[in-house]
């Protein structure tokens, strides 16, 4: 969709009540809409914000732009959950439009603080000559659920030696400071970290830029999250500009993370590892997290990407958050599994157990929102009774894998070739093509043999979770309605296969 700049600056008040019935019959027609996941009633959904654990009750925010399927005029939408898979819709937490976010409430963070959550967040603006000016600002939501926006910005200049795209603060507490991260661009063109502290989330002073070994790394970094797990920094951040290299960074802009030793508050050094993508789907991006009712670490992330047109762009909405994932740290590498409480929608049961091979489908296995777990071990040669002890070799089978969403003409395909160790992901024949300049399949050779995937399917996505968690692939897919057959394949030989499948409501 390409909208004017006057259409896409517009608050939603200024959109006639004829104008937004035609956008919610636009959507109702939609053949994509999903069933389980976080989706805008019209318009634009992109990054989740704000998400903080107050007062027992999980508070999460997305970046929504109400009146068309571009990059228009951001709000944050409000919606709450208890236990993060039951979500209650709140309406609209800021809206924008004043003198500081004129132009735009942009991505930002929540913290509880002295029993309110503050959300701080990027006012966009732009002057009469387009030229942006962006502003950190804050709201509080106290407890009653009202959110009250400050008139003043809370750091109201780029600091020298940085472009306008200054954006997306995630705030944190450490002892009696508060710190905030801001992804930032030099003047020279490449993605950077700045640092403030603040004794009480109302005054900010610039800290410094935070020291990486990334200093040429892509043209923008936005979304930083700073976290410690089990004694470790980490570092998500979204580096735009980095060019493809075999299965690594095939979209347009990558999500990922460094792991480290906790970040030197004084020096702002932050010793670490190798950058690691946090996805290998096709869509995946600007994630957050916050820390949950039990200590643990949740992500949630913008199940698309920007610039790229979605097929539901022409049907008055796009996009979708990913489900909510628990974060572990092993080996050096973050582990994401899909949180518990997701159980709690499992409806009617199929289940299979056997011996498999070719290619074929089960009875009961079919459906177009789902969760689905394949646990696969190798069959003991003499017997052919499973071996619960070992992954399935190439010289028992040379690829295996399951075909989702199956119909005459369609089959998004995940696929694991012994020999390599590689999964992946095809959606050549998914449904309606898209973004295919970036490729139709997605790999990565795992760390472990494939014993698991753990995979839930909604009307038009899928979230693939592999070895409990070692590598996730999520990605849209827009197959016909009619297109719900589940196929399993063994080629070469036989995997011990059992599947269970439950309904999602
Ligand atoms: C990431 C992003 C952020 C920005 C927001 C605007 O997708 O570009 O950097 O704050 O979206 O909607």
């Amino acid at each position: 969709m390409k909208m004017s700049r006057e259409q896409k600056y517009r608050l939603i008040e200024e959109a006639g009540e004829e104008e937004l019935a035609l956008l919610k019959q636009q959507v109702k027609q939609s053949p994509w809409r999903q069933k389980y996941h976080i989706q805008p009633s019209t318009g634009l959904l992109n990054d989740p914000n704000g998400f903080a654990y107050y007062q027992g009750e999980y508070h999460l925010f997305y970046q929504w732009f109400p009146l068309g399927t571009d990059h228009g005029m951001k709000y944050w939408y409000h919606l709450k959950s208890a236990d993060l898979s039951d979500w209650q819709d709140c309406g609209i937490g800021i809206a924008p439009g004043d003198p500081q976010d004129s132009h735009g409430a942009y991505s930002g963070s929540g913290l509880e603080h002295e029993g309110q959550l503050y959300l701080m967040y990027t006012g966009n603006t732009r002057d009469n000559n387009w030229i942006r000016h962006p502003y950190q600002c804050m709201a509080v939501m106290n407890a009653d659920g009202q959110i009250t926006k400050w008139d003043q910005p809370v750091i109201r200049e780029v600091p020298s030696g940085y472009t306008d795209h200054f954006r997306d603060p995630k705030v944190w507490r450490a002892g009696e400071q508060f710190y905030c991260v801001i992804g930032a661009q030099r003047e020279n063109g490449t993605g950077s970290i700045v640092v403030y502290r603040s004794p009480d989330l109302a005054q900010w002073e610039w800290a410094g830029e935070l020291s990486t070994s990334l200093t040429a790394f892509g043209y923008m970094w936005e979304c930083p999250d700073y976290f410690e797990i089990d004694g470790q920094g980490v570092l998500l951040f979204c580096p735009q500009g980095l060019q493809p290299e075999s299965d690594k960074y095939r979209n347009i802009y990558q999500s990922g993370y460094v792991i480290g030793d906790r970040m030197n508050m004084n020096t702002l050094e932050l010793q670490h590892g190798e950058f690691h993508e946090l996805d290998y789907g096709f869509d995946f991006y600007a994630p957050q997290t916050t820390e949950g009712a039990d200590g643990q670490r949740i992500i949630i992330g913008w199940m698309g990407l920007p610039d790229i047109e979605y097929p539901t762009d022409q049907q008055g909405w796009a996009h979708c958050l990913t489900l909510p994932r628990e974060l572990h740290l092993r080996n050096g590498k973050l582990l994401q599994k899909p949180v518990p409480a997701l159980a709690d929608r499992r409806g009617s049961k199929a289940s299979f157990s056997g011996r498999f091979t070719g290619r074929q489908q089960v009875p009961d296995f079919a459906g177009e929102a789902y969760e689905l777990i394949c646990t696969y071990t190798a069959e003991d040669e003499q017997d052919h009774v499973p071996n619960e002890q070992s992954a399935v070799t190439a010289g028992q089978a040379s690829v295996f894998g399951v075909e989702l969403r199956t119909g005459e003409n369609e089959k998004t395909v995940i696929g694991y070739d012994a020999q390599t160790q590689k999964l992946t992901l095809d959606r050549s024949a998914a449904g309606k093509p898209f973004a295919e300049s970036y490729g139709t399949t997605r790999s990565c050779v795992l760390d472990q043999p494939l014993r698991q995937l753990h995979i839930f399917v909604d009307v038009s996505s899928v979230e693939i979770f592999v070895n409990e968690g070692e590598a996730v692939f999520t990605s849209r897919i827009f197959p016909s309605r009619g297109s719900q057959g589940i196929v399993f394949f063994a080629e070469n030989g036989a995997v011990h296969l059992q599947a269970e499948k439950w309904d999602y409501l």
